[in-house]
């Protein structure tokens, strides 16, 4: 190779930058002995097998039915499982589509939620235009914004999830600065939050619609709502979408899957989008694939048509709760008692989100990442989830922690030995301080 030239790569491509859970599912593949809180993947014991190849048996068993589901189908999607997901949408929200503007014609099918969250970037973002974001928030989609040259803006969380009068606060500045024509998107997961699990409050949601409203002067500021974990509801109360709150479907573009509630393999989501957005948008889908794959549709609509959707997200909910609460159990038993060392304790979702004192170094390169490991223990360093603030300073006390698919019976002896670990860090002289960074709980 020495004697070619480089490849000329794109300045996209050399804002991309690899996704750090690449490395960290590749330590937990090399370490079959290390418990890992690490990877999101959902949990393979609750995968729905029984129920897929029932439904692939009915699909594939007819002649005609086979050609069809092996054959391209369109670019918005599957006809039938769209309509199935206006009545799923209407079931879920305890309201007519209606009364939200919604019918098929406003849902398109989608590779996963992500490939949903990645084209709405491609239609929105200009390099230099903002994208305004929880912080923490989904790292993934961080890097995916960043690799269209956006400028993420972070707004703190409290327990109500994202701090709306804080956005409020920043679109005032961001106008007084004359940079609101910048502003396209503000990114809110409204349910059981990836990394903290937290939800946005109920009176935030119609709030979050106001404030976006307010200051789409030039041009409209979507609200990108990640629905991802809205099905993953273990106790407590169901809440209404953000989008129930925009009845002209006019101000938010919410993204679903089928990845998480039923199986991850079928890779397939979709999203529920204004008129406009959703021309354009079904536009650059043409030109990434001009569909997501015809099969995994059919199967996604059979489980929603045949019941199994629904009584597999019963069974999903029983293993998740019951290893939500062995972990919050474990936690309460051997995290130290201090006034900084504080976790989330989410209704849903699959993270538990630990703040741990200033001093605590959990980044990557801090020294106690490596240490749990060596100890057979590993965590996504929360300060992969922040965007730098004006100094580059990323908040490098908190960690991550999925209880999705770690076998129920390591967990306590995980959380045991991280809880050491963390013991071990605390400095006791250290005066209590209170927590500066953006999520205090
Ligand atoms: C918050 C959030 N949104 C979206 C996704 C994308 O998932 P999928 O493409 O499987 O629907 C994930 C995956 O982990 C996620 O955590």
């Amino acid at each position: 190779m020495s004697s070619v030239p480089p490849i000329a790569f794109s300045a996209k491509a050399r804002r991309t930058a690899e996704q750090p859970i690449s490395y960290l599912i590749a330590v937990a593949k090399a370490n079959p002995q290390l418990i890992s809180f690490a990877a999101g993947l959902v949990d393979p014991l609750t995968l729905p097998t029984e129920e897929t190849l029932a439904i692939a048996q009915r699909i594939l068993s007819d002649k005609d039915r086979a050609r069809d589901a092996l054959q391209y189908g369109t670019t918005v999607g599957y006809k039938p499982l769209r309509d199935a997901i206006v009545r799923h949408l209407e079931q879920l929200e305890g309201k007519p589509a209606a009364a939200m503007s919604i019918s098929a014609d406003n849902v398109v099918l989608t590779t996963g939620s992500q490939q949903a969250l990645y084209i709405l970037a491609d239609i929105l973002l200009d390099p230099g235009d903002i994208v305004i974001i929880e912080s923490p928030s989904y790292f993934v989609y961080a890097g995916a914004l960043s690799s269209f040259g956006a400028r993420i803006i972070g707004v703190p969380m409290d327990r109500d999830g994202m701090a709306v009068e804080e956005l409020d606060k920043l679109l005032h500045r961001l106008e007084s600065h004359g940079e609101l024509p910048r502003v396209k998107a503000i990114y809110c997961q409204s349910y059981f939050q990836n990394p903290t699990g937290l939800t946005l409050s109920l009176p935030r949601r119609p709030r979050l619609v106001e404030i976006a409203r307010k200051y789409s002067r030039q041009h409209r500021i979507l609200i990108i709502e990640d629905a991802a974990y809205r099905e993953l509801l273990y106790d407590g109360e169901a809440l209404p979408s953000i989008k129930s709150f925009d009845p002209t479907n006019s101000m938010v573009a919410s993204c679903y899957t089928f990845d998480k509630p039923f199986a991850a393999g079928i890779k397939t989501g979709y999203a529920v989008l204004p008129p406009d957005v959703a021309r354009e948008f079904t536009e650059q889908k043409g030109n990434h694939d001009f569909g997501s794959s015809h099969l995994c549709q059919q199967i996604a609509y059979e489980a929603l048509a045949d019941g199994s959707y629904s009584r597999h997200l019963t069974e999903l909910h029983d293993a998740y709760r019951a290893k939500r609460d062995v972990m919050l159990a474990a936690m309460e038993k051997y995290m130290p008692a201090h006034p900084q060392v504080q976790w989330t304790t989410a209704s849903g979702g699959l993270y538990v989100w630990l703040s741990l004192p200033l001093a605590v170094n959990t980044s990557r390169n801090g020294g106690m990442f490596d240490r749990a490991l060596g100890e057979g223990v590993m965590y996504v360093p929360g300060e992969y989830c922040f965007q730098p603030d004006e100094h580059g300073h990323v908040p490098q006390n908190h960690m991550r922690l999925c209880y999705a698919v770690t076998p129920i019976e390591q967990i306590e002896t995980g959380i045991e030995r991280l809880a050491s670990i963390v013991r071990r860090a605390l400095v006791p002289a250290e005066p209590a301080r209170a927590a500066q960074d953006s999520l205090t709980l």
